[in-house]
Order: C-alpha cells, then structure tokens, then sequence
C-alpha cells in the first residue's frame, strides 16, 4: 500500500485574463481548479497508472473540503487530519502575452496536537507492505525535523519511505535512512555545497555515497538531461525521452509516482527505470501538474534507452 503524505497542500486556481491591470478591475476570461501539493500530485499519477493510494496531511476550511473531494472524485481515499483555518489556494494569472503572475496564501499553522494525530494516523497505516511518500514543503508550525521522525516511527514497523524534499528537509531526513529518494539536480548541488553546476559523474558518486550508506535506491533526476538510477548492484544512466515540452512542473513528482509504482508492484530494475523515465517524460507534455495518460506510458515506455554503468 502507497500512503502521500501532504503537509501543506494547496488548491491551485489557474487564471486567464488578456492582461493583467495592477490597481484595476480585471475580468477573468477562463477559471480553473485542481488539487495540488507533492504528495498529491503523487497521489494523481499513481491513480493514473492504474494503482492506489492513499493520501494524507493536513485539510483546513472549504478549500481543505474541497480538496477531499477532488481526490474523492478521481478515486483516491483521503484521509486527512482536519486542521482549523483555510487551506492555502495558489493562484497563477496567465496573460495573453505569456506573463504569469502567481499568488500564494500562506497556510494553517499547524499545531503539536494536530501533529500527534497525523503522526497516529500514520504509525496506523505502518506495516511491512507500506510505502510512505514524504513530499514537499511543511507548513509553519512544524519543525524541520519531522520528516526523520516520520521516517524512524514508521520504520518500527517495517514500512518504507521514499523522501522528495529539499534543502533542510532532505539533509536533517537522511541520518533517519529513508529507503527512496529522488533528488534532482540542484537539490545534490546544494547539499553537497557545490557552487558550480555538478558534472554527472560527481552527482553519481553522491548517489552511490548515499547507497553505501543504507539508502535503497537513489533517482537523480537531471531534467531534460535525464536520470541516474543507482541501487545496490544496479547502475544505470537513462537520458531525458524527446517529447514536445508543455510545463517541466511536476516532472519530478511524475517520477516519484513511477517509483513508488513499481515498489509496490515489485518490478524489476530496468521495468522501475523505464516507468520512471516515461512518466516524467508524459508529465511534461502535459499542462501545468496534470498527469500523463497511462496510454501515453505505455507509448514513451518503449522508447527508453538504458545504459547501464
Ligand atoms: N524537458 C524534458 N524532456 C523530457 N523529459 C524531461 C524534461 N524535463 C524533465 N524530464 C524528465 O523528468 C524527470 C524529472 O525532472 P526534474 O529533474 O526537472 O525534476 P524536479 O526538478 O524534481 O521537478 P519537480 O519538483 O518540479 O516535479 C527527469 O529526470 C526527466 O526524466
Ligand atoms: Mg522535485
């Protein structure tokens, strides 16, 4: 079972308007909404390949409400911690000229008692055939430690954790031994202290320091340059697929889905590599977060060309 864990979701409210007037009366010419968050966005390409999860965090007020039922509606359980106050809505104003202007509300602050009950709920969801996705940015209110936390709690009792966060996050998680990780590019140069753009080589033997470490598998994710797959006695190096680029948004998250995909349905390494690679590469053809078609994997799944190294 795949439990996403999102701590700070959003509404994300899309916008189009010929042009934007600052201190005017604007009209909206077309309005859009859907569920966002990391882990959500997990949650969304996993249902579209044809697997469940279930998707957690913290809901607050009518967007909270509304997120829930979102979800509902694509067929993903929620079961969420209601929290008081409003779930963020991120707002993006497209123009006609191509400007984007983007509005972001701040959030719940969450609580130690909502924090607890998120933390019951998932020692609860806990066991050996468990994967939690631990994705994105905390709300405030939350310490910048909880992601190792989450990781030793559930570890206890033998699930895993595939990790995607950045920065403080990602450095303090490690010392718990998340099982997944898939950082990109920037997110190792930052850790590493690298202030030059990283050749491959270095971004992999960063990977292969964290397999020695413990870390199961480790995805690094490049952009348009590709991905690194390392895991105990399986290398290998997969360059981006050619598609017509609509928004890398969530290319990302598209394969965090991938990962946590063949997890559970125990595909072999070259099956995890083509499925990641594929995923993302649909993600990006799409418009803003959405998903790529299971149809549309299917097709990029036979164009992945893996050099093993
Ligand atoms: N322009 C592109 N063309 C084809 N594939 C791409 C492109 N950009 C990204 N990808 C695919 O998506 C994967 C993940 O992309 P990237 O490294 O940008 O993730 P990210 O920065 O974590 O994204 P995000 O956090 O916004 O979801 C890449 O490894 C690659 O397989
Ligand atoms: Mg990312």
């Amino acid at each position: 079972m795949i439990i996403t864990v999102t701590m700070n979701p959003a509404i994300d409210k899309t916008i189009e308007i010929d042009r934007l007037v600052a201190g005017g009366l604007n009209r909206i010419r077309k309005v859009e909404y859907d569920a966002g968050g990391k882990g959500i966005n997990v949650s969304k390409t996993i249902r579209e390949l044809g697997g469940e999860s279930i998707a957690t965090g913290f809901i607050g007020g009518n967007a909270g409400n509304t997120i829930a039922t979102v979800l509902e509606e694509k067929g993903i359980t929620c079961d969420f911690v209601t929290v008081d106050g409003e779930t963020r809505t991120n707002t993006k104003v497209f123009e006609s000229s191509g400007a984007v202007t983007e509005l972001n509300e701040p959030g719940p602050t969450i609580t130690a008692a909502q924090m607890e009950r998120l933390l019951e709920k998932l020692s609860g969801y806990a066991k050996e055939d468990t994967l939690f996705i631990l994705a994105g940015s905390i709300p405030s209110g939350v310490d910048k430690e909880i992601y190792a936390k989450i990781i030793r709690l559930v570890h206890e009792k033998g699930a895993k954790v595939l990790l995607d966060a950045d920065g403080e996050l990602f450095r303090n998680a490690l010392p718990a031994g998340p099982d997944i990780i898939k950082p990109n590019r920037v997110e190792l140069e930052e850790y590493a202290g690298y202030d030059y753009r990283a050749a491959t080589e270095e971004l992999l033997k960063l990977a292969r320091d964290f397999v020695a470490q413990g870390i199961e598998t480790v995805a690094v994710s490049m952009g348009k340059s590709g991905a690194l797959f390392v895991r105990d006695g399986y290398e290998a190096e997969c360059p981006a697929l050619s598609v017509k680029a609509h928004s890398t948004v969530g290319a990302g998250d598209a394969m965090v889905a991938a990962l946590a995909y063949a997890w559970n349905n125990k595909l072999d390494n070259d099956d995890t590599v083509r499925l990641a690679i594929a995923t993302s590469a649909g993600a990006v053809t799409t418009i803003g977060t959405k998903p790529p078609t299971r149809a549309l994997v299917d097709e990029l799944m036979t164009q992945v060309v893996i050099e093993r190294l």
